[in-house]
C-alpha cells in the first residue's frame, strides 16, 4: 500500500477489532488516511465508535462500518465476518487488538475469569481468522496480532492476560506456517504505550526506568509498525517489539 489513491468502492478493507478508541482508533485512522475502507468493531463503545465514524465519513463517504460485538461469546467472529461480507464482499486485513487487561493473582482468580479472558484475547483471534480465511485468501491478505512485551516477559498478578497473549504469540507463528503463502501472519508487541487504569503511578515509574528509550511509546509507534508490515511481502510469522528496548533490558 502507498498513498491513498483508491477510491471508496474498490478500496481494501481492513477490520480492526476493539477500535473505537485508544490504540485501535489511531490504527483505523491511519489505514484510513491511507486510502482503506476500515471496519471499527466495538462492544460498549457505541457512542466512541459512532464518532470515530462520522468523522472519517466526513473526508470520505462511505468508507467505514460500524460493527458491534461481544468477543467473548463464540459466536460472534462469525457473526462480524458475516457483516463484513454482505457489506463490502472484501476484507483484505484482519487486524486482532481488541483484549481485556486486569490482573487475576493466582490465589484470588476464578475459572469465569480465566474463559473471560482466554476467550477475548485468544479464542476470538482464532476464530475471526478462521472466519475471515477466504475473505483473506482472495485478497492475499495480511493477519497482525496485537500481542504485548508481557507475552515473553510476564507481569505478576497477570499470568491469565500474559498467557493468553503468549498464546497469541503462537497462533501468530503456526498460523503463518499454515497459511503461507497465501496470508502473511505476524505480531506487534508494544510496550507501555498508553496506562491501563490497572496500572498505579509507581508501577509507571517502575516500567519506565525499566525502558532504555527512558520514555512512553506513542499511538504513531504502533501504527507505523502496522503500516510498515503490511507493506513488507517477505516478512511472515514475527513478532515486532515496538517498547522502547524493554525487552532487552535485564
Ligand atoms: N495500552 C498499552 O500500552 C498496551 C501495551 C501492550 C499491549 N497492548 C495491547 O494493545 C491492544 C490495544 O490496547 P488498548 O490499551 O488500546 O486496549 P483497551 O483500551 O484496553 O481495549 C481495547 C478494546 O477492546 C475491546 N474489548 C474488550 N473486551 C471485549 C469483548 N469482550 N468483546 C469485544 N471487544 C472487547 C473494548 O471495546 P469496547 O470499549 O467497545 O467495549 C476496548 O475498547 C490490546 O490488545 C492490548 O493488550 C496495549
Amino acid at each position: 500500500m502507498s498513498s491513498p489513491t483508491h477510491t471508496a468502492v474498490d478500496a481494501p478493507v481492513a477490520l480492526v477489532t476493539g477500535s473505537s478508541q485508544r490504540l485501535g482508533a489511531h490504527i483505523v485512522s491511519t489505514l484510513h488516511a491511507r486510502g482503506m475502507r476500515v471496519v471499527v468493531h466495538y462492544r460498549q463503545s457505541a457512542e466512541a465508535a459512532r464518532a470515530l465514524c462520522a468523522g472519517l465519513e466526513s473526508t470520505r463517504p462511505g468508507s467505514t462500518l460500524q460493527v458491534e460485538g461481544d468477543l467473548a461469546d463464540a459466536a460472534t467472529p462469525a457473526k462480524i465476518i458475516e457483516a463484513i461480507r454482505t457489506h463490502w464482499g472484501r476484507l483484505d486485513v484482519l487486524i486482532n487488538n481488541a483484549a481485556l487487561f486486569h490482573p487475576t493473582p493466582l490465589a484470588e482468580s476464578t475459572v469465569e475469569q480465566w474463559d473471560e479472558m482466554n476467550n477475548v484475547n485468544l479464542r476470538a483471534p482464532y476464530f475471526l481468522a478462521q472466519a475471515a480465511l477466504p475473505l483473506l485468501q482472495a485478497q492475499g491478505g495480511n493477519l497482525i496480532n496485537i500481542v504485548d512485551v508481557y507475552a515473553e516477559r510476564p507481569k505478576p498478578r497477570f499470568a491469565i492476560y500474559c498467557a493468553a497473549k503468549a498464546g497469541l504469540v503462537g497462533l501468530t507463528r503456526a498460523l503463518a506456517r499454515e497459511l503461507a503463502p497465501a496470508i502473511r501472519v505476524n505480531a506487534i508487541a508494544p510496550g507501555a504505550i498508553l496506562w491501563s487504569t490497572e496500572t498505579s503511578g509507581a508501577d509507571q515509574q517502575a516500567i519506565l526506568a525499566k525502558t532504555p528509550l527512558g520514555r512512553l511509546g506513542s499511538l504513531e509507534d504502533i501504527s507505523r509498525a502496522v503500516c510498515y508490515l503490511l507493506d513488507a511481502p517477505y516478512i511472515t510469522g514475527q513478532v515486532m517489539n515496538v517498547d522502547g528496548g524493554r525487552s532487552i533490558f535485564d
